[in-house]
């Protein structure tokens, strides 16, 4: 064994962490890593927005300076879960080029410049990892880029966002009026802070975007896909699907066509009752992929809400432990 095995050498760094944002997401994991004293990762400042808010953390933890995340050398990684996209890929580049590795759950930001960040991250040899910016508690990132083989991959759909499904389960089920659903949804953390991007299928789609590079190798745009969200589901549909014995969800599809070519929507749609989709209700995800030899496979979990994001960072966290050889 050489000296470079020995484990007092393997575990030679603790991970820093430098946190963008403290609302339901940032705030969960600040909580939970308290919970996890196994892990030896230390949030030692957290950037937000507004210094004038109550927070259930010590003062001094707290800055509206992004800088002083960004250069301070003791850092080495920067958890950004902030809901600004274009503030989140300043953020996410200056922490590449800082020598810092990412991770992020920020969607939008992720669908609309995944091409670049990847490309940025190769050239700095940061790790760039996001596991939260999709389906919540569900590892699909991970099982897609590390379980399956594209040419085997016949097919993916999935319900992405948990905010409609929340609302379409409530309307239908439990005959609240959308209006009354959408406002639980915000109460309960899980819709966007302007919800007409979880409504009108935005959310949805830019999860998408990224889940078929991880599928299929394909790099898109959100806006080159067919989308749109439940803003015209009403009553009638429902009574409809009544009838036939059948529910409504936000399905995102995508199929492998005979020529190699892949054909991908987000769109509402009757799921009969034998559907694994059908199963997932109010602010649950889940994902039916069905490939070559392993055949179909259901993943299901929270996909929004405060911990079980905070879930999916956490993992991302323990992950660099892995990878780059930090204290554990
Ligand atoms: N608004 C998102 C949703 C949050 O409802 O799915 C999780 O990405």
């Amino acid at each position: 064994m050489s000296a470079e095995n020995t484990s007092a050498n393997y575990h030679h760094k603790s991970l820093v962490i430098g946190l963008f944002g403290f609302g339901v997401v940032g705030e969960g994991l600040y909580k939970v890593l308290n919970q996890t004293p196994s892990l030896k990762a230390t949030i030692k400042k957290v950037c937000i927005k507004n210094a004038g808010k109550p927070r259930q953390a010590p003062a001094e933890l707290f800055t509206t300076a992004r800088d002083v995340l960004l250069n301070d050398p003791e850092i080495n990684v920067i958890v950004e879960v902030i809901d600004d996209s274009v503030a989140a890929f300043e953020i996410v580049k200056t922490a590449f080029k800082n020598g810092k590795h990412v991770v992020s759950a920020s969607k939008k930001m992720i669908a609309e410049h995944l091409e670049e960040l990847l490309q940025l991250q190769q050239e700095t040899g940061q790790s760039f990892l996001y596991e939260s910016s999709a389906c919540a508690s569900i590892p699909v990132i991970r099982n897609l880029e590390e379980y399956y083989d594209n040419d085997l991959l016949h097919s993916i759909r999935a319900i992405v966002n948990g905010s409609t499904n929340y609302i379409l389960t409530k309307m239908f089920e439990d005959k609240l009026s959308y209006r009354d659903a959408l406002i639980q949804a915000q109460q309960l953390g899980f819709a966007e802070s302007n919800p007409k991007l979880d409504v009108e299928g935005y959310d949805a789609v830019n999860k998408w975007t990224f889940l078929l590079t991880h599928a299929y190798g394909i790099i898109t745009n959100p806006l080159e896909l067919l989308f749109t969200g439940i803003q015209n589901v009403n009553a009638f549909d429902a009574q409809v699907a009544g009838e036939k014995g059948r529910v409504i969800r936000l399905v995102a599809q995508a199929k492998k066509l005979g020529n190699g070519k892949v054909a991908a929507a987000v769109l509402p749609q009757f799921i009969t009752q034998d559907d694994h989709l059908s199963f997932v209700r109010n602010e649950y995800n889940g994902v039916v992929i069905e490939s070559g030899f392993a055949d179909k496979q259901f993943f299901y979990g929270k996909g929004a809400g405060s911990f079980p994001t905070a879930s999916a960072v956490l993992s991302d966290i323990s992950a660099l432990r892995y990878d780059y050889k930090y204290e554990y």
